[in-house]
């Protein structure tokens, strides 16, 4: 019975930006009121923990600090006040929040939830303090509200997402963050339709996702741009029907050519990699007076994006999303759904596996390009 007492167990702790993780043992401690102690079974890496795990200062960057924000788990016990999971239960937890009574909460409009004002990339819980603490008793920070690289973590009852049994455990670790978010950001934010001309800029598990989304509404033409070859082949299980590597655009720009496969423009484009430049050549190949471009990747360098404005003029707009715009405790299962009913590709996502104490493969794998989804068994 470890209810109301510190669990010790390991966990995959970043000490120093950009440096591999170590394996550690640590102290978890119960979980507060509103928060549930989570079993983690397994989790995946996603590219945002990649790109926080850079960086060397500003406000994002906490360490010692625990990652991971893509996992599935079971419940291990709950605080005060918490009644919508009990122990045993199976759910994964999510950075995006959804208190379910706040204005943002209730209201129709985005999955903005604004019940705290706890800053974005903040390294603490609601009070502000931490749950965990290293084998010398100090003090480890938390990530994204999830810190799945643990054995055992504590999340806040805003950010957990109550999953079917069905779901088998590594395709539901998959919606608690990158394909969830590429798919609502095609039917959420952009909502394209049939017979659309979609452009992707980076076919990683989010591009994939949003290949994925745009071949569930019926995009015609799904065109993907990534720098590394082989991800046509692996796009073309998802719906990617053209493909264009930078890298060998050599005389025309990717808009250029985007332009004329489209005869004119793409309807909706996504940028999926996270830098500024790409965001603009994404914009510039939309469509003149319906374009529209999403905002999907995590600026890795904090570069402002800066867009032509006889170009927006032109009718084209530009939109941002976090979480794809979806409500994770309203949205969620109705993926894991789609799922069951053999309609949505969750398989396919995932390319490699290790082990808790390998995890520093998956770091190198992602950061090259090289793989989709790793799933990192507990
Ligand atoms: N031009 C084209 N493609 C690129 C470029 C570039 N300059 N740089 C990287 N890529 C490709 C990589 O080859 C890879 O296929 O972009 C893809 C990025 O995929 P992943 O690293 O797997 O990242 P993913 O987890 O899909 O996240 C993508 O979404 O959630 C955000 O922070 C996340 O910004 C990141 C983005
Ligand atoms: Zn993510
Ligand atoms: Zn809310």
């Amino acid at each position: 019975e470890m209810t109301g007492k510190p669990i010790r167990c390991k966990a995959a702790v970043a000490r120093k930006a950009g440096e591999p993780l170590i394996i550690e043992e640590i102290e978890v401690f119960p979980p507060k009121a509103w928060e549930v102690r989570i079993k983690i079974l397994c989790t995946s890496l996603c590219h945002t923990d990649v790109t926080i795990w850079k960086l060397t200062d500003g406000p994002a960057a906490y360490f010692p600090r625990i990652f991971g924000h893509e996992a599935a788990g079971i419940v291990e016990s709950v605080g005060e006040h918490v009644d919508e999971v009990k122990a045993g239960d199976f759910v994964i937890p999510v950075f995006q929040r959804n208190c379910g009574e706040c204005k943002d909460c209730l209201s129709q409009k985005g999955n903005a939830c604004t019940k705290f004002p706890v800053e974005f990339f903040g390294g603490m819980p609601r009070d502000g303090t931490t749950r965990f603490v290293d084998s010398d008793g100090r003090p480890i920070h938390h990530f994204f509200s999830v810190s799945s690289f643990s054995q055992y973590t504590v999340v806040d009852i805003a950010h957990v997402v109550k999953m079917s049994r069905n779901v088998p455990v590594d395709k539901a670790c998959l919606l608690s963050c990158g394909v969830t978010t590429g798919i609502g950001a095609v039917c959420k934010i952009a909502q394209v339709e049939e017979g659309s001309t979609v452009a992707i800029f980076g076919l990683g598990a989010v591009g994939l996702a949003v290949a994925e989304g745009a071949r569930l509404q019926g995009a015609s033409r799904i065109i993907g741009v990534d720098i590394n070859p082989e991800k046509f082949e692996i796009g073309k299980k998802f719906g990617v029907t053209d493909f264009i590597n930078p890298t060998s655009c050599t005389e025309k720009s990717v808009s250029e050519v985007i332009k004329e496969m489209s005869g004119g423009g793409a309807d909706y484009c996504f940028e999926c990699i996270g830098l500024a430049s790409l965001m603009q050549d994404a914009f510039s190949s939309s469509r003149p007076g319906c374009g529209k471009t999403v905002v999907v990747g995590v600026e890795m360098h904090g570069t402002p994006l800066s867009i032509n404005t006889y170009e927006l003029l032109r009718g084209r707009s530009i939109l941002g999303c976090l979480f794809g715009g979806f409500k994770p405790k309203l949205d969620i299962p109705i993926l894991a759904k789609r799922y069951l009913d053999k309609e949505l590709n969750l398989d396919e996502f995932i390319s490699d596996e290790v082990k808790l104490d390998e995890i520093n493969r998956a770091f190198d794998m992602l950061h090259r390009g090289k793989n989709l989804r790793c799933i990192i068994w507990m």
